[in-house]
């Protein structure tokens, strides 16, 4: 590791973001000092290692927890389910799932093999009708895949998204009204369009009879996931319910890829051997130059350049590129495919992707969760996920909420 950071090396070490760090650079939580002659912001790496340090001595002092068990059977719709994430959290937190909608084929067969007993209904959600669950289910839950809608700089209406995967997850939540809806979507949601579509969304979630809780971008690694990934959750209450929702309180212990891959508080045993792709010869050629915790900077200047190609000269950390995993930190979010073009998360001690089991491991599914289709259609289902441990966490807070308002119901008035 050089001796000082740049201000992205640095973020993307603390899991803060930069406007996080200049703020704490102001308020003096962790000092940057001044590169002479560009005046940027650079990190000395003891100041970092003594921050983390300090960090970590935190994370035993409080452990949070956000267990809460049901008081009654809940229920919920999952839309756009994918191979099951968010829905095997949900269920580890103690829902049930009565019904899952979703497109593909493979992610289809893989929640029927898991669970012959879920109800999951495979086809484009515009086919489906889902009046039937009308006042009958709790809770609905979607990541609908972001789409633009034409906004006129006026308040929309649900009809204005129609033509959209959100006019179809707002459309079956007019339709089942349930207590609560959660969208969960990427970061990249916030700045879409100017940030024009998720007010949009707002705006119709609003129409359509549901008060919108702020938003809040959920980092998985504190929920118990050895991952640096971020969710977006969009969540929506009925509007004759006057109670509160509250996200699931951080964890402030950080888990690494060893509590993913090896015996530990995650996992009772190591990850099981399956298939996984490999690198082209010259990707491996290159990543076996580069050590845990490197990325392509960690190469001799020529091989920077060329394997950078024209990126090298266009500036920004990149630090997902030509980059191997540490046994002692997060992975990097994972992709839909491993051996991808810019965001290779090389295997610590192996120049290889991480196998399906590794894959499914970091997104913490539990082992017995197999994945139906070819190995790359198994991946895909893996990265487009929601970590299960998140769901979970998610999966308490709305237990949580529904507690409260049927404790409520049951109250004198
Ligand atoms: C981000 S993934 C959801 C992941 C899922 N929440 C999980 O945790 O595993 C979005 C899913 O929407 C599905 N999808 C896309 N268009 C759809 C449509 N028209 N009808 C139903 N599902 C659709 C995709 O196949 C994909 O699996």
């Amino acid at each position: 590791m050089k001796e000082y950071l740049s201000l992205s090396e640095t973020a993307e070490i603390v899991g803060k973001s930069k406007e996080t760090l200049r703020r704490w650079d102001n308020d003096g939580v962790l000092n940057a000092v001044r590169e002479p002659g560009s005046n940027y912001r650079v990190y000395r790496k003891t100041d970092i290692q003594l921050f983390m340090g300090e960090l970590l001595d935190e994370n035993f002092q409080t452990p949070v927890s956000n267990v809460v068990e049901p008081k009654k059977e809940y229920s919920v719709l999952e839309l756009f389910a994918g191979a099951g994430g968010l829905a095997v959290g949900m269920e580890k937190a103690g829902l049930k799932c009565v019904a899952l909608n979703e497109i593909d084929k493979w992610a289809c067969q893989t929640l029927r093999n898991n669970r012959p007993n879920w109800n999951v209904l495979e086809g484009d959600i515009k086919n489906f009708d889902f009046k039937d669950y009308r006042n009958s289910v709790d809770v609905v839950t979607g990541g609908f895949p972001c789409q633009a809608f034409s906004y006129a700089g006026k308040k929309l209406g649900l009809n204005d998204a129609r033509g959209t995967l959100f006019y179809e997850f707002a459309r079956v939540v007019q339709e089942v009204q349930p207590l609560i809806c959660i969208g969960e979507n990427v970061r990249g949601l916030l700045s879409h369009e100017k940030g024009q579509t998720l007010e949009g969304m707002k705006s119709i979630l609003d129409e359509i009879g549901y008060k919108v809780v702020p938003v809040e971008v959920l980092k998985a690694i504190h929920y118990r996931v050895p991952q640096k990934r971020e969710r977006l959750f969009l969540v929506g209450i009925r509007k004759d319910i006057n109670i509160d929702y509250q996200y699931p309180t951080p964890h402030k212990k950080v888990y690494n890829l060893k509590d993913a891959l090896k015996k530990g508080e995650l996992y009772n045993k190591k990850v099981p051997k399956s298939e996984g792709a490999k690198y082209p010869e010259y990707k491996k050629q290159i990543l076996d130059l580069i050590p845990p915790k490197g990325y392509w900077r960690d190469l001799p200047l020529d091989l920077q350049k060329e394997y950078m190609g024209g990126s090298f000269y266009l500036g920004g950390g990149k630090t997902g590129m030509a980059r191997r995993i540490g046994w002692d930190e997060p992975s990097l979010t994972l992709t839909c495919s491993p051996a991808q073009k810019q965001t290779e998360r090389c295997h610590p001690d192996e120049t290889r992707p991480f196998t399906v089991r590794e894959y499914a491991r970091i997104q913490t599914f539990p082992d017995e969760w197999e994945f139906a289709g070819s190995t790359s259609q198994q991946y895909k289902q893996i990265g487009n996920a929601v970590p299960c441990n998140l769901g979970q966490e998610v999966g308490y807070s709305v237990i949580k909420f529904l507690n409260s308002y049927y404790l409520s119901l049951s109250k004198p008035k």
